[in-house]
């Protein structure tokens, strides 16, 4: 059995991690007697500054042909964040309808978190963030631009079907986990697209009555994700909210270097897209030192979906074993003074 992969590493410390990961997979994979083929697309912001755009006009349709797409980030400061993310990732989740962003979050070990005292997997939290419309629709315009009065309008798009699809998808999760959800929005000072996620939720959870549901406002959210992360299961936003608050809870486990995600579309056959919650770190790039771990882990939620269970599980302990080991070379954002060829090193040998 081979599974097709389109490996889109991007830019930045993107396509550090995509590098270091790849290798850790197709280790993975041999010794789980699969194949995985690769195919690589340069596509990021040098081939915008020379040609114009990220991607070339049937990159969607090449990016369709494979099972799963493994991506890094995109963003260069040469170019407009909003074009990176907007013409980029954002574009393939809508072209495919990813509608889901699935986040796990897991405390792995807590010595270079704020959670001292907890131990490994007590915060365990499955994120489902709404991805296809909410504030990420790319509605608005401004006028008078530079004029001295201009005005700016945004708009967030929350509809029946998007709503509902992503709140059953986060239900049916807390049926497999601790049966227990929470909803994050903010209810009480937007009145319409968020009181009408609330309702959605009400409605749907009719359908699931063992499930415990627990609706948080978003800023209340935040204090608890720090002050009691081992008490959530799975969770349930809109698309800005869960952007935001999953690089908090990325954080309090210990950091974007560590978190994962998938994007994806559990109606259809369109390929999912994995990638690292981080962006490109312009801030680190070429030096070396990004932590590959998020890239990896989003590889194992890849071969999850691939039906590839025990070689994600296989991919999780090395990352676990890696990080429980203080004698193991760790990135700097871990505190330690690794490369990310190092801790490639060190996962191979744990493989
Ligand atoms: P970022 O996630 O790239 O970096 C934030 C901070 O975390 C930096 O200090 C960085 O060095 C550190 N960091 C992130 N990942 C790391 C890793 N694997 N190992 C060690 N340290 C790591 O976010 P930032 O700086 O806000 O954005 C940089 C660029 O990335 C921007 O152009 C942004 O638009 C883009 N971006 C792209 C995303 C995507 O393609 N899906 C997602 C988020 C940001
Ligand atoms: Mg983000």
């Amino acid at each position: 059995m081979a599974h097709d992969i389109a490996l889109l590493p991007g830019d930045g410390i993107g396509v550090e991690v995509v590098d270091a990961a790849t290798p850790l997979l197709e280790r993975a994979a041999e010794t789980h007697d699969f194949e995985v083929e690769t195919t690589r697309y340069e596509w990021g912001s040098d081939r915008f500054l020379d040609e114009g755009s990220l991607f070339p006009d049937d990159a969607m349709d090449r990016l369709a042909d494979h099972d799963a797409i493994l991506h890094g980030a995109m963003g260069d400061p040469r170019v407009p964040d909003y074009v990176t993310s907007i013409e980029g990732p954002i574009a393939i989740r809508q072209a495919f309808d990813l509608y889901v962003n699935y986040r796990p979050v897991r405390l792995h070990d807590a010595g270079n978190t704020p959670l001292k005292g907890y131990g490994r997997n007590d915060v365990d939290i499955a994120w489902f963030r709404e991805n296809s419309e909410g504030e990420y629709v790319d509605i608005g315009g401004r006028l008078d631009r530079g004029g001295g009065s201009e005005l700016a309008i945004q708009t967030s798009v929350y509809t029946e079907k998007g709503v509902e699809r992503v709140v059953r998808a986060a239900f049916e999760a807390a049926l497999d986990r601790e049966g227990y959800l929470t909803n994050v929005t903010k209810s009480n000072a937007l009145r319409y697209g968020p009181v009408f996620w609330d309702e959605v939720v009400e409605d749907v959870a009719e359908s699931y009555p063992s499930v415990t549901l627990e609706h948080l406002l978003v800023d209340a959210a935040s204090m608890d994700f720090v002050l009691r992360p081992d008490e959530f299961d799975v969770v349930v936003g809109p698309n800005l909210f869960g952007d935001i608050l999953t690089d908090l809870t990325a954080a309090v486990t210990g950091g974007l270097g560590l978190a994962p995600s998938a994007n994806v579309n559990p109606d259809g056959d369109a390929p999912g897209l994995y990638e690292p919650v981080h962006g490109s770190a312009p801030d680190i790039a070429g030096e070396g030192v990004a932590n590959p771990i998020a890239a990896v882990l989003s590889g194992a939620l890849m071969f999850e979906d691939l039906g590839e269970e025990s070689a994600a599980d296989a991919l999780r302990d090395a990352v676990a074993a890696h990080l429980a080991d203080d004698g193991a070379p760790h990135t700097p954002d871990l505190g330690g003074d690794g490369t990310t060829a190092n801790v490639v090193a060190d996962l191979r040998s744990r493989l």
